[in-house]
């Protein structure tokens, strides 16, 4: 991955979130994963939709939620986009042939990923997201 501020950053508006997501897009290199950690709405489905835009997906993006996983081939990378709310440890998500899509040339993008952390990439970019105090406020937390 390319180098990209790490830190805390003060979402004030979805626009910021958008902008970030643009940004960690551009960053984005073959076998790059990015772990997003936070609550139900602080905003997980959002910035990977920006990040999907940032690659140039044109499909619509969902949550995955009740299929674990969903890709994506229209963008500039494969974009692999995990919800891994229903699972329980890092182990199921192998278990669903998660691996090569981990070890791959595309992208992982992983909500709720703090749950199957111990299979994650070491190299992985953590986002953690929260509310902040006023409504459409979030702040974002950008790790190694
Ligand atoms: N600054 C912000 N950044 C991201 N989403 C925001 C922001 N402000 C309000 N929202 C709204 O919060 C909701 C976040 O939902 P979602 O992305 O599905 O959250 P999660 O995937 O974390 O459960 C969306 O309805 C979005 O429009
Ligand atoms: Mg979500």
């Amino acid at each position: 991955m390319k180098d990209i501020r790490h830190g805390t950053r003060k979402l004030n508006t979805e626009e910021d979130t958008r902008s970030l997501g643009l940004e960690i897009a551009e960053a984005l290199e073959p076998g790059d994963a990015v772990a997003l950690i936070g609550d139900l709405g602080t905003g997980k489905t959002a910035l990977t939709k920006y990040i999907a835009e940032g690659l140039g997906v044109t499909e619509e993006i969902n949550s995955p939620t009740f299929t674990i996983v969903k890709e994506y081939r229209s963008g500039r990378l494969p974009l692999y986009h995990f919800d891994v709310y229903r699972l329980g440890s890092g182990e199921e998500l192998l278990d669903i042939g998660a691996e090569e899509m981990l070890d791959g040339d595309g992208v992982c993008v992983i909500e709720w990923a703090d749950i199957v952390a111990d299979v994650l990439p070491d190299e992985a970019l953590a986002v953690i997201l929260e509310y902040g105090e006023n409504e459409g406020e979030r702040i974002a937390e950008i790790l190694d």
